[in-house]
């Protein structure tokens, strides 16, 4: 990216702009090159500006959410990466209806959904997300059901920097996936409808599934949550544990010994050693089991 264009992002844009700022500091992985411009926009009319101003000079941008289910070249991103967590960390409930920021935190909300008994968002118990990351991939666990069956309506800004809003009838939601994810549009807020029960009753579910996340997962190592999707009706952990590549390693990358659909960082993994060892499981698991894997994370290069 030339200069004079760095600069007139720094000069447009209110909220903070870095330059070759390494972007393992802001993946959960811990992996990840540099970013060539990180922006956290100040405002929604800040964001918008951006957009409008990279579209007409035809600059690719990337959105980052918590980075949690994200691997990140160790070359970088040659783009301007927008950071939505700080400003978009917000959320409203009113009665079962509950607004929230793309940059809110998920596991935050669905504590504070638990405490007013309304249920739907158990399964984000301890999962660090932000809302918006959630929403564009379609997040969910097992038989609990995912964040799409319950949203009502989304505001976007378009590739264009034009602020649009979807009903439920406009998007389509299906397995860790969703059509928000066409066209590089950036969520902005997410209206959900939630189901009122008990407290009780839905602190009990998400604690239990808490534990038993705590107790399968390795949620104290950097990871970036389920490497490969399930294949239908069946469990991506299971194959690959089947198939003996438990603790397979690639450099400091490692398939976990605790959870076998999760990859972990021993310490200085590069985002090419889990390429690798995702290739290597990938090998095994279709030797072994006669089964394609498809990867659930999203590699950004
Ligand atoms: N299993 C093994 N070995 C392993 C892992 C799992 O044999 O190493 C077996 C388990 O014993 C169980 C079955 O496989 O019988 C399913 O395992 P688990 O209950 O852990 O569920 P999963 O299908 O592996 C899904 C989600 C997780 C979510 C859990 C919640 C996907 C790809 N994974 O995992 O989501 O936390 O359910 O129970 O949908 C994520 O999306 O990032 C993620 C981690």
């Amino acid at each position: 990216m030339k200069q004079q264009i760095k600069q007139e992002i720094k000069k447009l844009v209110e909220g903070e702009v870095l330059f070759s700022e390494p972007l393992k500091k802001y993946t959960s992985f811990q992996i990840g090159g540099p970013a060539e411009v990180l922006v956290t926009p100040r405002d929604i009319a800040d964001l918008q500006r951006l957009i409008s101003y990279l579209y007409r000079c035809d600059i690719p941008y990337q959105v980052l959410g918590n980075g949690t289910n994200l691997l990140i070249s160790d070359q970088g991103l040659s783009k301007v990466v927008i950071k939505m967590t700080d400003l978009f960390n917000w959320f409203k409930f009113k009665s079962n209806q509950l607004r929230a920021g793309a940059g809110a935190k998920l596991p935050v909300i669905a504590k504070k959904a638990a405490e007013r008994g309304l249920s739907g968002l158990e399964f984000a118990a301890g999962l660090p997300a932000s809302i918006g990351g959630a929403v564009i991939m379609n997040a969910g666990a097992g038989n609990l059901g995912s964040i799409g069956d319950l949203i009502t309506g989304v505001k976007v800004i378009s590739s264009t920097g034009e602020l649009k809003q979807y009903r439920r009838n406009e998007l389509d939601f299906s397995y860790r996936q969703s059509n928000l994810q066409k066209d590089e549009q950036i969520i902005i807020e997410v209206e959900l409808e939630l189901i009122p029960t008990d407290s009780k009753t839905v602190h009990n579910k998400m604690q239990k599934l808490f534990l038993k996340r705590k107790e399968t997962q390795p949620l104290t190592m950097p990871n970036a949550g389920c490497i490969f999707k399930n294949p239908t009706d069946d469990s991506a952990g299971r194959l690959i544990d089947q198939a003996g590549g438990k603790g397979l390693k690639v450099g400091d990358a490692q398939v976990s010994t605790k959870h076998a659909n999760f990859i972990v960082n021993l310490g200085s993994a590069s985002a090419q050693d889990v390429l690798d060892l995702i290739g290597k499981v990938k090998k095994l698991v279709n030797e072994q089991c006669g089964v394609e894997l498809e990867t659930e994370i999203i590699y950004l290069s």
